[in-house]
């Protein structure tokens, strides 16, 4: 009950905020009466912090309610969410599923209910894609692949013969976790030079990076270990502490391979201490508001958007102004 009241005074501050006059003086009009639910999955890493801030500037330039969640890594919540943003009859609800499996009835509720479901970031499984009108995120089955074509031009550069890889993956049944994996494993598993001697997860948060680096020294000490494949930023910079930690060099001792491109990961590949940074931006908001202007016009939308994306090497001119992180 109490929860109940809260979001509708969320809704009220929400629809009163997005009334007021946009930046520059301009009043926004026609746009204001729209709502949008977002459950956005937690703040796990600078990369969802980011792309909550997105989300939220992408609602505000475009004059849109936002009613916004977050289910601090737990499944039940965003169900939970959802089902208010139902109950509340928001116009758009838009979600970052934490893991890919277990939505089908929540999103049959909301189907039902003739709310269009827009997945932003992480996909679902599911037999029915009706249950969801459109998918805006990476393509992190090709940000696997990136991590794995570096591997491979780096093992030639070195002439190394033979490569022990670990990995630290990310939430288990997550589509990031999955993909990344599968691409890079896709890469690289037909070359004899590498063996995968260990995955582990560390749910792609920095503290449990820095506990998996600990565990996985301890299994195979530094010597044991030529290449840490990493999930995310935040994971490879805990490995990174701990490394140092130990008098370990990272990006020459045992190389880092990690995705995202936060800025702290790509000014640790500057100064050598990272091997390759494979980008996957946070930046979704604007295309997912477009995606709402264009539900609500009644317009066809695609069903996948793929932002653009590649990767830093310590191959590039890494003086380039272009290379810089979120
Ligand atoms: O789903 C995107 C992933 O989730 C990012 O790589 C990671 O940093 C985040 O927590």
């Amino acid at each position: 009950m109490k929860k109940r009241v809260w979001l509708a005074a969320a809704l009220l501050l929400c629809l009163l905020l997005s009334s007021c006059a946009a930046p520059g003086g301009e009043e926004k009009k026609n746009t204001a009466s729209i709502v949008v639910g977002f459950s956005q999955l937690g703040a796990e890493s600078s990369w969802r912090i980011a792309n909550t801030r997105s989300m939220e500037e992408a609602a505000k330039n475009a004059g849109y309610g936002l009613m916004m969640e977050n289910a601090n890594q737990k499944q039940e919540k965003q169900i939970d969410a959802i089902r208010s943003f139902i109950a509340y009859q928001v116009d758009v609800i838009v979600f970052s599923p934490i893991v890919e499996s277990g939505w089908d009835n929540v999103l049959k509720e909301a189907k039902k209910a003739g709310i269009p479901v827009i997945l932003v970031d992480r996909m679902v499984s599911t037999s029915d894609d009706s249950l969801y009108a459109s998918y805006v995120g990476a393509d992190f089955y090709m940000e696997g692949r990136r991590a794995g074509e570096y591997l491979i031009r780096k093992a030639d550069a070195l002439k190394a013969e033979h490569m022990n890889i670990a990995e630290i993956s990310g939430t288990i049944d997550s589509t990031p976790m999955r993909d990344r994996q599968k691409g890079f494993m896709d890469v690289i598993s037909a070359d004899s030079r590498f063996t995968v001697i260990d995955s582990i997860s560390g749910d792609f948060l920095r503290s449990k990076g820095e506990e998996c680096a600990l565990q996985l020294l301890e299994k195979y000490g530094a010597d044991g270990i030529d290449v840490i494949y990493s999930h995310n930023d935040s994971m490879t910079l805990g490995v990174l502490d701990v490394l140092e930690q130990k008098g370990i060099a990272p990006g020459k001792d045992i190389l880092l391979i990690t995705v995202d491109g936060e800025k702290e990961a790509v000014d640790a590949l500057k100064k050598g201490k990272i091997n390759c940074v494979v980008q996957c931006t946070p930046k979704l908001g604007e295309a997912v508001m477009e995606l709402v202007k264009n539900l609500k016009e009644g317009k066809s939308v695609s069903k996948i958007t793929h932002p653009e994306e590649g990767a830093f090497t310590d191959f590039d001119d890494l003086t380039d102004p272009s290379v810089e992180g979120f």
